[in-house]
């Protein structure tokens, strides 16, 4: 069955979920994002995509910096508060789950504890992509834990990884 129609697609992708951390002065944020990716191999380089009326668009912007703090699968509570509170609307989203972090060792921005990966990340380009910035980081720093699966976001609804399929084997 295939349904045509524009509006039908819009979530039907499917993504991780990525806390991005940022700090600003004595002030630090968080909040997720399903967009984001790696785009390039070497120079590493990472992409964020961050709706320019988000508290931590202007944070990202004026720090140079962000962490992306990608979500494992018992983190759903940690990805709802940060995707759903706002620190332009006064809310301490730190206070608001338990968000354990640890020390960056290049950057600012606080590392959640957790995550299947985290990745400290430095500023390189920002450009428009329609209503949301792009943000390019290039990644400084990064730490994973190879004991955690990743959290998985589809149509609005969080998911665990599902089975590993079968690989056809290599042509010839
Ligand atoms: C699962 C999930 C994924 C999200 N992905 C993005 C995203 O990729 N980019 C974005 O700008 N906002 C995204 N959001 C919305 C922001 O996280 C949300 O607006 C948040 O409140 C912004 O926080 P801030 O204003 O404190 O920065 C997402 C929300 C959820 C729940």
């Amino acid at each position: 069955m295939r349904n045509r129609g524009i509006e039908g697609t819009r979530r039907k992708f499917t993504s991780t979920v990525a806390l991005v951390t940022s700090r600003l002065g004595d002030a630090s944020n968080v909040m997720s994002a399903e967009w984001s990716l790696r785009v390039s191999i070497d120079p590493y380089l990472v992409a964020v995509f961050v709706g320019y009326e988000r508290g931590s668009c202007s944070m990202i912007r004026e720090s140079g910096e962000f962490g992306l703090n990608y979500c494992s699968e018992g983190q759903v509570m940690l990805a709802h508060i940060a995707g759903n509170r706002s620190i332009s609307s006064g809310d301490d989203k730190w206070r608001m789950a338990d968000f354990s972090t640890f020390q960056p060792s290049v950057i600012r921005a606080p590392m959640i504890e957790g995550c299947i990966m985290n990745l400290e990340c430095r500023v390189v380009d920002e450009f428009r992509t329609g209503d949301h910035a792009a943000f390019i980081g290039s990644v400084v720093e990064g730490y994973h834990d190879p004991s955690r699966r990743p959290l998985v976001y589809h149509g609005g609804e969080y998911y665990a990884l599902g089975e590993r399929l079968a690989r056809p084997p290599r042509e010839r």
